[in-house]
């Protein structure tokens, strides 16, 4: 159903907002589409939270799909941002019926919105979406692509920030913080660890955060006191509004770079950044590198081919600080300067641009309908075929 918010303070001039609710299978789901682009088509995760009330919901999906029109802009692809929020526990309330109810709900907008996973929604739950409809982002080569190049493209920030080379990292004398290690935090702390960060990782799920800690040789720290760790980088990468005007104020690191959307509970924190000479990758830019992959699955062959294609995350990380510090604003102020560069040149002139990212990320859907239709055809063509004369005769009353 689509709603009206555009009372909502976090309501940004969204194309469309949607409601779907099945109570037979507990469902409670917003789409928001923020923009549809040039190519009437957007882009944007799927995540399953236990939202405290349908508002909170309503204000996290406005705001993400705000942000990922940003991120296609910034990678400079012609489609528009949306997002889809589940509300439940995905420890709980995640079954196959839900998930094929979440799989209608994207069926309906007709390709409008094409979804990937995000927190909560992992690759075998997108499988299961993708029984109801092919606008589904799978992933490519049996991986979840788009969160390991999220995570990549949160490693190059972290390069960037720190004022390295491209090349030839070098972390041994660096002590960099990782908070939730869930698909992107715990690759971060991977590729971190295996340049020789000192690492330090936390996650609510203690379990998870030991586990890791042992096989990455860091030291495990708890999820409240990782904001206040004497490090290099802070690296958030679990959810939004982490950093607030009163726990920014005991922020002990040099740089913020994660792949958490929304990390800043208002604007008023990068003032708290500025006092403290804390330098800031807008989550926006830091976490572009699944949107760079999402784009071109079949170029993420392995970690590498992952590490080439969103080099550009470093790229874009180096340019926004260049021009937050030549213009003394702030860097999330720099960046979205950035996006509207390139929006104007990649929506402008009377929406005539026709990306090839409208055409990579379509072929897989067509394909896989395609297939769908062979395999549906053929399984009647068995039943008539598999179907003795003498059934036949008998059902016609023969
Ligand atoms: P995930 O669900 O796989 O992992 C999140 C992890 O954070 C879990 O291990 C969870 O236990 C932990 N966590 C939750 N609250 C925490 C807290 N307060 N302190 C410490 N740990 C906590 O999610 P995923 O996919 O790794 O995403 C992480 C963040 O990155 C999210 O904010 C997501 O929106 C963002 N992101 C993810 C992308 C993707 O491709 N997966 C793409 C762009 C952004």
């Amino acid at each position: 159903m689509l709603i009206d918010c555009s009372a909502h303070p976090s309501f940004d001039g969204h194309d469309e907002v949607h409601r779907f609710e099945d109570r037979s299978v507990g469902l409670l789901a917003f789409v928001a589409i923020h923009r549809k682009g040039a190519l009437g088509v957007a882009g944007g995760g799927c995540r399953m939270w236990p939202y405290a009330s349908e508002e909170a919901a309503l204000r996290d999906v406005l705001r993400l799909s705000t942000d990922m029109t940003y991120k296609f802009a910034l990678a400079g692809l012609g489609a528009g941002g949306a997002k889809c929020v589940v509300v439940g526990d995905p420890n709980t309330d995640k079954n196959a019926a839900l998930l094929k109810k979440v799989g209608e709900a994207i069926h309906s907008l007709r390709g409008r919105f094409v979804a990937g996973g995000d927190v909560g929604i992992h690759s075998e739950d997108l499988k299961v979406i993708a029984q109801e409809t092919p606008y589904v982002e799978l992933g490519s080569h049996g991986r979840d692509t788009v969160s390991e190049a999220t995570a990549a493209g949160v490693y190059w920030a972290i390069i960037a920030a720190l004022g390295q080379g491209p090349s030839g990292q070098a972390l041994h004398d660096k002590r960099i913080a990782v908070q939730g290690l869930g698909k992107v935090g715990g690759r971060v702390a991977e590729l971190l660890a295996r340049d020789g960060a000192s690492l330090l990782v936390a996650d609510v799920d203690r379990g998870k955060a030991e586990r890791m800690g042992e096989q990455l040789g860091a030291r495990v720290v708890s999820p409240t006191d990782v904001l206040e760790c004497e490090v290099d980088v802070f690296s958030p990468c679990a959810l939004g509004d982490v950093l607030t005007e009163e726990n920014a104020q005991n922020l002990r690191c040099r740089i913020i770079a994660g792949s958490a959307n929304n990390q800043l509970e208002s604007r008023r924190v990068l003032a708290v950044f500025g006092e403290k000479n804390i330098t800031y990758v807008p989550d926006f830019v830091a976490n572009l590198g699944g949107t760079l992959a999402g784009a071109r699955p079949s170029a993420c062959q392995d970690a590498a081919t992952i590490l080439a294609l969103t080099r550009e995350v470093y790229d874009i990380t180096r340019r926004v600080l260049e021009r937050a510090e030549r213009g003394a604003i702030t860097t999330n102020q720099a960046a979205e300067e950035l996006v509207r560069t390139k929006m104007q040149r990649t929506f402008g002139r009377g929406q005539v641009f026709v990306s090839w990212f409208h055409v990579l990320w379509r072929v897989p859907s067509f394909a896989r309908t395609a297939l769908r239709l062979r395999t549906w055809s053929e399984e009647l063509r068995g039943r008539w075929l598999r179907r003795s004369p003498e059934a036949y005769l008998s059902e016609r009353n023969v």
